[in-house]
């Protein structure tokens, strides 16, 4: 008889055939920007690009500054693909919808993911500007990208993560810092849900449980990349310290002000570590 799928697993489908039917290339690395870091992916070598709007069954973002496509090409030789907009939970988008571009992107074939985002620094020794390498992640009041039926074909239904963050590609992304210079934190990412800042009071909660910064994206789709066995690296901008360790107020304007004033430095970081990882 005809199997039934599960509308996720058909969405899924129905997004990859969409694709599939406009785009003939196999990416090794996936790539997801986060705020401020956006043309990163107009300085790749660019093969083709694919507006979120273009895909069959595709959740669209509706943030500013969010341009909301694929982007297709090589940096150096290695084909990556770009997710230039990401979408996030605190849209209102279901947590399946948030995690679909990146399974996406794990379904056109890459093995390898890379994860930025902005962040707040939780950590007294961070200060705005800095990066920080994920060594792994926490979630608070964020739910498992992977409830719900079991997408037999992506992955296991209790998968392991115990090393979400690849200490293989934390050890490149070292390197890569090392080798240009670039001053580079690690800690323990924990993602809220946003879209408001959390409390001081949340902070401290955050801290004591071994977070050294906070934001509103990033674990969630490295839980569905774990979960296909694709092989994670994450970096945060700090760009800004999280509520109640400084004077300031907190605002999206400083967020995107201190990821623009790094951005540099961030692009350079991105592309030596895909340089590395296929080396
Ligand atoms: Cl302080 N919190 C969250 N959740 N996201 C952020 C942030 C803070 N700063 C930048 N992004």
């Amino acid at each position: 008889g005809r199997i039934i799928m599960s509308a996720v697993y058909e969405k899924l489908r129905t997004c990859l055939e969409s694709i599939q039917k406009k785009v003939d290339f196999k990416p090794e690395v996936a790539l997801i920007l986060g705020s401020g870091l956006g043309d990163y992916a107009d300085e790749i070598d660019v093969v083709q690009t694919l507006d979120y709007t273009e895909i069959e069954g595709f959740p669209t973002s509706t943030v500013a500054g969010h341009k909301g496509r694929f982007v297709f090409g090589y940096v150096g030789k290695t084909p990556v693909v770009i997710m230039q907009g990401r979408v996030h939970y605190y849209e209102g988008y279901a947590m399946s919808d948030v995690v679909l571009p990146t399974r996406l992107m794990a379904l056109l074939g890459a093995k390898k993911l890379i994860l930025t985002n902005a962040a707040g620094g939780v950590n007294f020794e961070f200060k705005p500007g800095d990066f920080m390498m994920l060594t792994d992640h926490i979630t608070t009041g964020v739910p498992s990208p992977l409830i719900g039926e079991n997408l037999d074909e992506l992955g296991v239904r209790f998968p392991d993560m115990s090393e979400v963050y690849s200490k293989r590609i934390q050890e490149i992304i070292k390197t890569a810092a090392k080798d240009l210079d670039i001053d580079i934190k690690e800690g323990v990412y924990a993602q809220f849900t946003g879209p408001n800042y959390e409390t001081p009071a949340e902070i401290r909660m955050a801290r004591t449980w071994g977070a050294d910064a906070v934001g509103m994206s990033t674990a969630c789709e490295a839980m569905a990349a774990r979960h296909m066995g694709v092989e994670i690296g994450g970096i945060s901008c700090i760009t800004n310290m999280a509520a109640g360790m400084s004077k300031e107020e907190l605002n999206h304007k400083e967020v995107q002000e201190t990821a623009d004033r790094v951005a540099v430095q961030f692009k350079k970081l991105i592309t030596e570590i895909i340089t590395k990882l296929n080396d």
